[in-house]
Formats: structure tokens, sequence, C-alpha cells
């Protein structure tokens, strides 16, 4: 790879993890402000006795979303201030990192949307796998911020 199309692909690293960021970020703070509206118009489906799994699973949803997006703006800006790593990034870190910020939040969302008395629907499934991706991903990229320090 020439060093220009190194910088070009850094580049597109960066841009891909901010623009994905702020897109999960409003995605969960609108999740948020339909809780906040479940709860002004106190909608049993998601506020009545019986459904504080439903409740808990949406909350989870909204605040791993939310959280998760700034992660990826943080990790985009990372690489913009750390030259030396993304040499060492990207490859596997990237598309780990996008894939558990979609699991572990959608699973909460799907997990919660559909409930079975007090237990989960099938999404909660996600989350597991979710989040061992995202210690992966984070681990790696402990890993590579040391590297690219050094
Ligand atoms: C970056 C911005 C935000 C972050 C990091 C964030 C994070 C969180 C967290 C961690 C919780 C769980 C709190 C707990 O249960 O102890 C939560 C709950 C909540 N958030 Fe957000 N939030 C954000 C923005 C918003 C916005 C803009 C709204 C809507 C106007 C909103 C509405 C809610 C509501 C209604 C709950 C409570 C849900 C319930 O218990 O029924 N959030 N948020």
């Amino acid at each position: 790879m020439t060093s220009e199309s190194k910088l070009q692909s850094k580049s597109d690293l960066v841009g891909r993890h901010i623009q994905f960021g702020w897109g999960q970020l409003l995605l969960f703070l609108m999740l948020g402000v339909v809780l906040e509206a479940m709860h002004g118009f106190k909608i049993g489906w998601y506020l009545n006795a019986g459904e504080e799994t439903r409740r808990m699973l949406l909350t989870l949803a909204h605040a791993h979303g939310v959280l998760l997006g700034i992660v990826n703006i943080a990790y985009g800006l990372t690489l913009r201030g750390l030259p030396g790593m993304a040499s060492a990034t990207g490859r596997f870190e990237s598309p780990l990192l996008m894939t558990a910020s979609m699991m572990l939040p959608s699973g909460f969302l799907l997990g919660g949307l559909v409930t079975y008395g007090g237990d989960p629907g099938f999404g909660i499934f996600l989350v597991g796998p979710g989040a061992a991706v995202l210690v992966v991903a984070v681990g790696l990229i402990f890993r590579a911020a040391r590297k690219a320090r050094s």
C-alpha cells in the first residue's frame, strides 16, 4: 500500500466511525425522547406494574446506544489524535467495534419490544455475544494505542 493510499484509508476510517457514531447517537437519543414521551403520556405498555422487564431493557437500549455512539466518535478522534495508530489498527478493531455497537443496543431493544411475562424476547441473545465482541474490540484498541505511543 502506498503512503498516499494509507492516508486515504485512515481518513476513511476516521470519517466512517465519526459518521456512524453521530448517526447512532441521533437514533438512540430519539429512543430517549420516545421513552420520555411514554412517561409523559403514562403509557401502560411501558409503565404498568408487570412491565418492569420491558422498561429496563428499553432504558438499557437507549443508554448503551447513546454511549456506544459516543465511543465510536471517540475512536474516530483517537485515530486522528494518535497518527501511528491507524497503521496498526482498523483491520479488526473497526469492524469489531461497529458490530458490537449494533448488536448490544439492538439486542436490548428487541428483547424489550417483545417480552414474555417477566422474560425478555429472543433479541436478548444478541447481548452476550455483543458484549464479548466489544471487550475484544476495546482490548485491541488499547493494545494499538499502546503500540502507537512506543
Ligand atoms: C448523550 C445523551 C444521553 C445519555 C448518555 C443518556 C443516558 C441515559 C442513561 C444511562 C439512562 C439510565 C438511567 C437509569 O436508569 O439510572 C437514561 C435514562 C433515560 N433517558 Fe437518557 N441519555 C441521554 C439523552 C437523553 C435524551 C435526549 C432523552 C429524552 C429527552 C433521554 C431520556 C431518557 C429517559 C426518559 C430515561 C429513563 C427511562 C426510564 O427509566 O423509563 N435521554 N439515559
